[in-house]
C-alpha cells in the first residue's frame, strides 16, 4: 500500500465513509520543557506545540448524532447529542462526548456531523493526546454550530471536558498550549492568573521525545491521586499560613518549618512544587540567555525531583534519562508530563541530535529489548482549520 501522511489518511477514510467532502482540521501535540506538576498548584510552566498532530475531518448532519471513525483503531460509534451521560470508561469517544457535554453547558448547543479522527501522538505518551483530541474536535463543533470562541475558551471549554466530564484533574496547561501557542515559541504560562508571555525556542539546540513503551498504567489515578495530596498539603499549611491557596506561593523556608506538620510525603510533594518553580524562573533566564548549558543541568534536577520527590517517574523513564545524558550531544533529559510512564524530553545540540536519536534506541533497545519510539520534535501552529491540508 502507497504511503498516505496522516491528513490524507484520514480525509481519504472520510470520503469512503460518508462519501462527501470534509472541513479538515489539525491540532499539535505539546512538549513541557519544564515546570511539572506546576500548573494544578498555581506555578508556571514552559509548554510548546509541537509537529505531531491530531486530524478531523468533519461534515454537518441533521439529525442530532455524531458518527464517529476512529482511524486509531478502525472503530465506528455515535454520539446521540440528546443523551451526554458519562460512562466513566475514560475512551476516546468518552472525551469527545466530554467536549459536546462542555459546549452545551457553556451555551454553545453542539450539531450533528459525520466525523473521522485521527492523529500521529502516541496515545497516554505524556505529550497530550487528549487536549490535542480535545481541541481539534472543539474547533470543528464550535465552528459547526456556527459559534465564535476566543481561544482562551476554547482552551477553557476543553479542560472543562476533561476534569469534569471525563474526570481526570488536570491543569490548564495542555489546552493553553495547543489553542493559544505559537509556531517556534514557548509559552511561559502562568497557571494562577493564566497570564502568558511567547518565548523564542533556543536555535541552537533541539529537543529530543522519547517514548519509553510504557502507557501511563492508571490513567488517571497516580495523576488524581498527586492532586489530592497537594489538596491535602494546602489545607494542612493553612493552619499555619492562613490565606494560601496554592504550593506554589510557598518558599523553601515555609516548607522546612512546617515539615512535622506536612508528614514525610507531603513534605516531599511540597518540596518538589517548591524547587521546580525556582528552575522554572531560572529556566525562562537561561532560554532567553541562550545558556543552554544551565537549561539542561535544570532539565537533570527536574527530572531526579520528579523521580525522588514527587515519585511520578518509572524505572523505564529513569533508565531513558540515563542512557540520553550519556550520549555526548545531551545537555540535559527527564520525564515529561503526568509520569507514570510515557515520553522522556531531552536537550541535544542540532549537528549530534539524530546520532543520538539512533544511540539511545540501540541503548533501550539492548538493556530493555525494545526499541523506544524516538522523535526529533520541530515547531507546530496551535489548532485550527486547515485548508491546504494537502501541502508537505
Ligand atoms: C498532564 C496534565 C497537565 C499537567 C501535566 C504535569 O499532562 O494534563 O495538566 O499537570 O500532566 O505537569
Amino acid at each position: 500500500m502507497p504511503f498516505q501522511s496522516v491528513p490524507a489518511l484520514v480525509h481519504s477514510e472520510f470520503v469512503r465513509i460518508f462519501r462527501e467532502e470534509p472541513r479538515m482540521y489539525r491540532s499539535p501535540a505539546r512538549i513541557n520543557i519544564i515546570g511539572e506538576h506546576l500548573d494544578y498548584n498555581g506555578g508556571s510552566v514552559l509548554p510548546s506545540a509541537v509537529n505531531l498532530f491530531t486530524w478531523a475531518a468533519v461534515s454537518p448532519r441533521t439529525d442530532p448524532v455524531i458518527d464517529i471513525y476512529l482511524c486509531h483503531d478502525g472503530s465506528r460509534q455515535r454520539i446521540a447529542l440528546e443523551d451526554l451521560s458519562k460512562d466513566g470508561s475514560g475512551s476516546v469517544v468518552e472525551y469527545l462526548k466530554g467536549v459536546a457535554w462542555a459546549m452545551h453547558t457553556g451555551g454553545v448547543e453542539p450539531q450533528g456531523c459525520n466525523l473521522v479522527v485521527g492523529g500521529n501522538i502516541p496515545l497516554g505518551g505524556g505529550l497530550s493526546s487528549s487536549a490535542s483530541l480535545e481541541l481539534v474536535v472543539a474547533s470543528a463543533l464550535v465552528d459547526r454550530a456556527g459559534a465564535q470562541l476566543e481561544r482562551e475558551q476554547l482552551a477553557l471549554l476543553c479542560h472543562k471536558a476533561e476534569a469534569e466530564f471525563v474526570g481526570v484533574q488536570c491543569g490548564i496547561m495542555d489546552q493553553y498550549a495547543i489553542a493559544l501557542g505559537a509556531s517556534g515559541y514557548a509559552m511561559m504560562l502562568d497557571c494562577r492568573s493564566h497570564d502568558f508571555e511567547l518565548l523564542p525556542l533556543p536555535d541552537d539546540a533541539k529537543f529530543l521525545v522519547i517514548h519509553s513503551g510504557v502507557s501511563r498504567r492508571l490513567p488517571s489515578g497516580g495523576y488524581n491521586s498527586r492532586r489530592d495530596e497537594c489538596a491535602a498539603a494546602v489545607e494542612l499549611l493553612q493552619q499555619s499560613i492562613p490565606g494560601l491557596c496554592f504550593l506554589a506561593e510557598l518558599d523553601p523556608g515555609q516548607i522546612s518549618d512546617n515539615r512535622s506538620r506536612l508528614g514525610e510525603t507531603l513534605f516531599r510533594r511540597c518540596r518538589h512544587v517548591v524547587s521546580e518553580c525556582q528552575r522554572v524562573r531560572e529556566a525562562t533566564g537561561a532560554m532567553l540567555e541562550g545558556e543552554l548549558e544551565l537549561l539542561g543541568s535544570l532539565l537533570n534536577e527536574s527530572h531526579s525531583s520528579l523521580r525522588d520527590d514527587y515519585e511520578v517517574s518509572c524505572s523505564e523513564l529513569d533508565a531513558l534519562v540515563e542512557i540520553a545524558r550519556a550520549c555526548p550531544g545531551v545537555l540535559g533529559s527527564r520525564m515529561m508530563g503526568g509520569g507514570f510512564g510515557g515520553c522522556t524530553i531531552s536537550l541535544v545540540r542540532p549537528a549530534e541530535a539524530l546520532e543520538t536519536a539512533r544511540r539511545i534506541r540501540q541503548e533501550y533497545g539492548r538493556l530493555l529489548g525494545r526499541e523506544p519510539w524516538v522523535h526529533v520534535v520541530g515547531p507546530a501552529e496551535p489548532v485550527s482549520e486547515v485548508e491546504d491540508w494537502h501541502e508537505p
